[in-house]
């Protein structure tokens, strides 16, 4: 059915009305100062791309332990909240809407990022692909602590308390990262997560520190400015599960139980663009606005919008290039392409200076 809606038609998010369906997906770009705190290079680049609907953050570590980059933002310091604001400010400044990616990388980090040298934590002690990046450059991963039952009561408060934090800094709501092999997707596909506690084996057993973290950040901060992210078939960081359209599913029907203010997709595969799974079963179950990202176009995201397949569309790479992409998609005008080697880290260079129409 055709029901007439495009991307520049506005929607409602929780108690906001976005001014289109246009919204800038998270990225990390390795951009923040000392102290993982945000700095007026960073509200330079928010700001430009406040013609967004939507303007979902970079993740922002939400402890010490959740850190896995260099130089990536976090939001449990006072001096992060200072920085943070600086951003919001300039951004509502423009008429526009930002959340705050809420990020704990769980065992996607290496002992020299975290406090005192420990191991990165994950449900299990199952070593990712690979390597770490270091403020030492490239390093092996190695086989992370497996968090005690006892543990995890300490990481919810931490989510708890950095999304207190982020309303601290002036954000309309946050997106808690559940997505890419970070660690509440860790917890939920069964290649990552072999706990036989009562957070490992059923699907309801490897979504519950999901459901009780975003039921405490609902209690919190209000479940309408509360989003989630899923990325239930991507392969990035080693991640796998046996059943990942089953998973989903019973990921959706939990997530209901919430009503929140959306519900973010990362549809496929990110390092492949292969696409396997049924997304309508997500979309036809989620209450709410459902947010669609993965390698989408301008032509693919308006027909998702036209088809009601997606409520918004989430968009990564254009947005890097072009800061004024909801003009340009309005006026059909070229896009820039960005520039792969100024994606991680640096300056100005291909963060802030990309060209206006
Ligand atoms: C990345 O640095 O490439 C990255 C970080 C966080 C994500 C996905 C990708 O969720």
């Amino acid at each position: 059915m055709n029901n007439q809606l495009d991307l520049f038609d506005s929607i409602e998010i929780g108690d906001y009305t976005l001014a289109n369906r246009i919204v800038m997906a998270p990225m990390t770009r390795n951009r923040a100062g000392e102290g993982n705190v945000q700095g007026a290079l960073n509200v330079t680049y928010y700001q430009q791309r406040a013609s967004a609907g939507l303007i979902i953050t970079e993740g922002s570590q939400i402890s010490p332990q959740a850190v896995g980059y260099p130089a990536t933002a976090g939001i449990h310091s006072a001096a992060q909240v200072e920085g943070w604001k600086a951003v919001t400010a300039a951004v509502h400044d423009k008429g526009g809407h930002i959340f705050l990616q809420l990020w704990h990388v769980g065992r996607v980090s290496h002992p020299s990022l975290q406090p005192e040298g420990l191991l990165p934590v994950a449900p299990s002690a199952i070593k990712p692909a690979g390597d770490a990046f270091t403020y030492d450059g490239l390093q092996a991963f190695v086989k992370p602590h497996a968090l005690t039952t006892d543990e995890l009561p300490g990481i919810i408060a931490d989510y708890v308390n950095a999304a207190r934090k982020a309303m601290q800094a002036g954000f309309d709501g946050v997106e808690i990262h559940s997505a890419n092999g970070y660690l509440l997707d860790q917890f939920i596909r069964d290649g990552s997560n072999q706990r036989d506690d009562g957070y490992g084996g059923s699907i309801d057993k490897r979504t519950r520190l999901l459901r009780e973290v975003v039921e405490a950040v609902c209690n919190a901060i209000g479940s309408n400015k509360v989003g989630v992210r899923i990325s239930p078939e991507n392969s990035f960081n080693s991640m796998h599960d046996s059943d990942a359209q089953n998973t989903f599913n019973a990921v959706t029907d939990m997530l209901n139980g919430f009503h929140l203010a959306y519900l973010h997709v990362l549809e496929g595969d990110m390092l492949t663009g292969q696409r396997v799974l049924d997304y309508s079963q997500l979309k036809d179950r989620f209450v709410g606005p459902y947010m669609a990202n993965c390698r989408y176009d301008f032509e693919r995201a308006t027909q998702a919008i036209k088809n009601g397949d997606a409520d918004l569309v989430s968009f990564g790479l254009p947005f890097i290039s072009n800061p004024d992409l909801v003009e340009r998609f309005r006026t059909g005008a070229e896009l820039s392409t960005a520039d792969p080697a100024s994606f991680y880290g640096g300056n100005e260079k291909g963060y802030t200076d990309y060209p206006f129409l």
